[in-house]
């Protein structure tokens, strides 16, 4: 009876006879435009501001210990992702490396992780657009904001939910050159950030460094602070590499073009957010942006450079959008897997004559759009957060338990030093998890009782009876 909850699935490495191989054209720039495309969004454009107000001029660190634990993480997928080159990441692994218990409970963490994202990422396009919605259509700005701003309903934020979800249901995908010219206008806008912030910069707003300390400890106002507080946040601008992971099918070179890929995307941002944060702060003190829906246009603007404000916002519009477009995808891409595995109702995973999942897509789209209607920010990127630090950390446990149990199995791309980038990974992705909001660890808490509900009140008998 209870051996179901440890079966387990098995390896499947060689495509079975009639499957559909994907051809091997990419590699590694196509690999890093890839990342960089669905890791540059929200969190360097919007959450540097609840991470500078968690760990003052000391989130430039919050950036470092986040990079570093992801980057961990990233190479210890990227050796899944070619070992178990099958859709559902995550979920898959722990599918066939631990057992099927586990691997709905990183189901369910992918689900909320993939659905925060996209209210998450949706907000912070808001706080862009909404200024330039005000000033180009006169929309009242208690209609742009949730209510922890003082506004009503955040309605650009759900307006462009529903025109990516409206896309994906046409068969919209991430399309190459699209997303390449989009990373292009992202980082352009970054780089024009920091060469604009950069003659005003002033060390004396570096002072104090670190006002509330590394570990996270509870401030006299109810708000948890502190280094590492910050860098649970901050950890949501570093994650959406997963879509290299995906692409292993499709490599050329896996070994070569899959190490430099995910590498070289994470070094990429690490170091472009850095030199944004560092920029940032030494602009004008961070209490001046910490609590702006959109810090970067806001400390161009306070220097006096409008035109560079409007420029910046202009790209976060044209470009965030892809960003929800790929965690959009995933969604549904998720539960196609856990349906087809008999986890979830199949008529949810139906797809439509064009290839798409309308059903889940809708599904999905009314719940991200209420949330991002009224959810602050910091709130969702938070939740997102701890599903995406459960999911990481059990694809380091499952790196090194298969190095264990089957160390002669092909293994297309190898992570450097795997004992140790893998302990830093699940270490650090839970010390990430201990820094979150106390509040966002319960809420975690309780969408995984309900997940547990779900998993022994349907998924558990239909996974048995699919088989
Ligand atoms: N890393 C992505 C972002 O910051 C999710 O928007």
């Amino acid at each position: 009876m209870t051996s179901s909850l440890f079966r387990r699935k098995p390896i499947v490495t060689e495509p079975r006879e009639g499957e559909h191989v994907l051809a091997r054209t990419l590699s590694w720039p196509h690999l890093m435009a890839l990342g960089v495309g669905a890791i540059v969004g929200t969190g360097i454009l919007t959450l540097i501001g609840v991470g500078a107000d968690k760990a003052g001029p000391a989130v430039i660190v919050s950036f470092a210990v986040a990079g570093l634990i992801c980057a961990c993480a990233a190479l210890a997928y990227a050796e899944m992702a070619t070992v178990i080159p099958a859709s559902g990441s995550a979920y898959t692994y722990s599918y066939v490396v631990i057992g099927e218990l586990v691997a709905w409970i990183i189901g369910w963490s992918l689900i909320l992780e993939y659905t925060l994202v996209v209210s998450a990422v949706a907000v912070g396009w808001s706080g862009y657009a909404a200024p330039l919605l005000g000033q180009w259509a006169g929309v009242p700005m208690a209609l742009m904001q949730g209510p922890e701003l003082g506004g009503i309903v955040n309605l650009p934020a759900i307006a462009i939910i529903g025109v990516v979800a409206g896309m994906l249901m046409l068969g919209t995908r991430e399309s190459a050159t699209v997303n390449a010219i989009l990373v292009l206008v992202k980082i352009a806008a970054l780089i024009v950030f920091v060469a604009v912030t950069f003659p005003y910069f002033d060390a004396t707003n570096f002072e104090p460094f670190s006002p509330y300390g590394f570990p996270k400890s509870l401030g006299p106002d109810g708000v948890e602070r502190g280094v590492m507080a910050a860098a649970a946040i901050i950890f949501f601008a570093f994650y959406g590499f997963d879509a290299i992971a995906t692409a292993a099918e499709e490599t050329r070179n896996p070994d070569r073009d899959l190490k430099i890929g995910i590498v070289g995307s994470m070094v990429a941002c690490v170091v472009i957010y850095m030199a944004v944060a560092a920029a940032a702060i030494g602009a004008i003190s961070y209490t001046r942006f910490a609590d702006s829906p959109e810090p970067l246009a806001l400390i161009l603007r306070e220097l006096g450079q409008p035109l560079a404000a409007q420029y910046l916002a202009a790209s976060a519009v044209i470009a965030l959008p892809t960003v929800i477009l790929a965690f959009f995808y995933g969604q549904s891409r998720i539960f196609f897997t856990m349906a087809r595995d008999g986890m979830l109702p199949a008529s949810l995973a139906k797809v439509s004559s064009r290839g798409t999942p309308v059903r889940i897509t809708l599904f999905t789209a009314a719940i991200v759009a209420v949330l991002a209607g009224i959810v602050p920010l910091g709130e969702l990127a938070a939740l997102a957060n701890a599903g995406t630090l459960a999911a990481f950390s059990a694809v380091a446990l499952c790196m090194l338990i298969l190095r264990r149990r089957a160390p002669d199995t092909p293994r297309p791309f190898r992570t450097p030093a795997p004992w140790l980038v893998g302990g830093v990974a699940i270490l650090g992705c839970a010390y990430l998890f201990f820094s979150l909001p106390t509040q966002t660890q319960l809420w975690f808490g309780i969408w995984n009782v309900a997940g547990l509900a779900v998993y022994f009140l349907y998924g558990r008998q239909r996974a048995i009876a699919a088989g």
